[in-house]
């Protein structure tokens, strides 16, 4: 082997593997805590009372992800979510299957894989204006993650009505407002 190329093939895998090193690291970027998959997960989220904003920013912590909040073009007022008063606003709602209240800024997710989707529980099942999200297509194609907080009811129903909109939910789980850090941690270990 003459001189010159003794040199070159070195310095020529050298440079290789340095770029490969630094590919593999800029995609790993948003990828879930387990660093297995090459996924770009994201969390999106409505919280009106901040039980569901807290976790879900546990999520984006702990998943290294970017996060996006939901927010009511017409905001809810105190009064507008009381479920005491069978007129106000939320529950008008909830009891209106036609009812899809108007989002600020819908978040564009087309370069994630995995989308944490986070809401309070309204009567039993999400918020309408997850429906509004949903119905956007943002999701479809998406592995989704649903993830809620409420009083003490499950986040089953809601998880129905997202597969009934033909979306791959690959996980879900109902927190406590006071669900810890470790709490959570240890759920997302799973995906
Ligand atoms: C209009 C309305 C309806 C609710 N319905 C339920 C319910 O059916 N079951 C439940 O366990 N909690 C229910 N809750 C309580 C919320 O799910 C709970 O406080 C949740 O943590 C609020 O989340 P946020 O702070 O992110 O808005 C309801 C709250 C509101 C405002």
């Amino acid at each position: 082997m003459n001189k010159k190329l003794a040199i070159s093939v070195p310095v020529f895998i050298v440079v290789m593997v340095a770029v490969l090193v630094t590919s593999i690291m800029m995609n790993n970027k948003g990828n879930n805590q387990g660093g297995e998959t090459m996924e770009k997960t994201t969390v999106v989220f409505f919280s009106r009372t901040n039980n569901t904003r807290k976790i879900a920013r546990m999520i984006a912590k702990q998943t290294n992800s970017d996060i996006y909040e939901l927010t009511a073009k017409i905001p809810y007022t105190d009064d507008d979510i009381n479920w005491h008063d069978e007129n106000s606003r939320a529950n008008r709602e909830q009891n209106d299957d036609s009812a899809r209240p108007e989002i600020n800024s819908i978040p564009d997710v087309s370069e994630y894989d995995v989308v944490y989707l986070g809401y309070p529980i309204w009567w039993g099942t999400m918020p309408k204006i997850m429906n509004t999200f949903i119905e956007t297509g943002a999701l479809d194609g998406k592995k989704v993650v649903a993830f809620c907080t409420s009083g003490s009811s499950g986040i089953e129903t809601s998880v129905s009505a997202l597969e009934g909109y033909g979306l791959d939910v690959i996980g879900s789980r109902r927190f406590d407002a006071s669900a810890t850090e470790s709490e959570v941690e240890s759920w997302i270990k799973e995906f």
